[in-house]
């Protein structure tokens, strides 16, 4: 199908699709999470249905299932744009994640490569993604430096194995930690954004540095109290969108490329038609409408995982 997906240009020349779909964790702790084969079929139906972008990681176990996937669709792969994440076990072996990630996926390059958290984590811990220590907190290698693995994510830039690189989950302090020594600027920081997550002072960083943000959860992840908030079910009401739509169209209003999360095909082709409409049709009122909600009370976070670190975010749980 032919959707025209806009485009947004990075600190570094190269241009985004600003709606990408979001990749759900496959984990056999939690069966209710996304299953292997609903993954690729997910990847192969929005790429036959316009999206050109997929995020994924390797910390979320289907890079296969969605190399797979983009296969299945027939589009080559030079007209998709594959972002991938760095695990926190890997933050010494920048090099050698990326392979394991680039080999999974079957291509020989991304067009993006992000550290996932700014958190390394013990790579001799006791297990390969989240080690922990007797006490049960995550074993976090404290002696290891951001600017150390920022240093090696320019390396596998300039060896071309990946196009682009960027950072998620990173607050001002924690970008402060890797850019005087940085001599690529991140192109993107990838973070829970959403109407009742704005994070307004951390985006204004990130435009003095002209880091584009990018959205997880922009719905509000799974089981949204956003989809029913009065604000987005009138402003939805009124323009004879859905409420999906608007939570979408909202953030690409403001250069903030969005990667909503289907395992649904009719919610994977809603969310990339819907998006581009809503961007056509909301006003500045409605925008303006929408970022003031969380300051007035709704303030909300839902991915919050139990990091024995300060990440230095605002509204974020007290360290235990
Ligand atoms: N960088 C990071 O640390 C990080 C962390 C979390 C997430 N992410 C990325 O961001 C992506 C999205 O985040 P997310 O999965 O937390 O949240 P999300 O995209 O805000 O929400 C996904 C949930 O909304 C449902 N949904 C999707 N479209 C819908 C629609 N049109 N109407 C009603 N419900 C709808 C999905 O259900 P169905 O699937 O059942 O349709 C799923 O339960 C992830 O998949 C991942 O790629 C990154």
């Amino acid at each position: 199908m032919a959707v025209n997906v806009p485009k947004f240009k990075l600190n570094d020349g190269k241009e985004i699709p600003a709606v990408g779909l979001g990749e759900a964790l496959v984990d056999p702790r939690f069966p209710n999470l996304s299953k292997p084969e609903e993954v690729t079929k997910a990847v192969e139906h929005a790429i036959k249905e316009g999206y050109r972008h997929i995020d994924c990681a390797w910390g979320y176990g289907n890079e296969k299932d969605v190399g797979e996937g983009i296969r299945l669709s027939g589009v080559p792969r030079s007209e998709i744009f594959i972002t991938s994440k760095l695990w926190g076990t890997w933050h010494s072996r920048v090099e050698e994640c990326l392979d394991q990630t680039l080999s999974n996926l079957g291509t020989d390059y991304l067009d993006l490569y992000l550290i996932h958290w700014p958190v390394p984590l013990n790579p001799k811990g006791n297990h390969p993604v989240f080690p922990l220590l007797p006490d049960g907190k995550r074993d976090v290698d404290h002696a290891w430096k951001l600017a150390d693995t920022w240093k090696q994510m320019e390396a596998v830039l300039k060896k071309g194995k990946v196009r682009s690189i960027g950072v998620s989950n990173f607050s001002q302090t924690k970008l402060e930690e890797i850019l005087p020594t940085a001599e690529i600027i991140p192109v993107v920081n990838q973070l829970e954004l959403h109407i009742y997550n704005p994070q307004h002072k951390l985006i204004e960083f990130m435009k003095s540095k002209n880091i584009t943000p990018q959205a997880y959860s922009p719905l509000g992840s799974t089981n949204s109290p956003l989809l029913t908030d009065p604000d987005v079910v009138s402003i939805a009401e009124q323009h004879k969108l859905q409420p999906a739509d608007v939570l979408l169209g909202y953030l690409l209003a403001k250069g903030i490329v969005v990667l909503p999360k289907s395992v649904t095909p009719s919610r994977i082709t809603a969310n990339l038609t819907g998006a581009i409409r809503a961007l056509e049709t909301l006003t500045k009122v409605d925008v303006e409408r929408l970022d003031g909600l969380a300051a007035a009370g709704k303030q909300k976070r839902f991915i919050t995982p139990p990091w024995p670190v300060d990440l230095g975010f605002e509204h974020w749980p007290k360290l235990l």
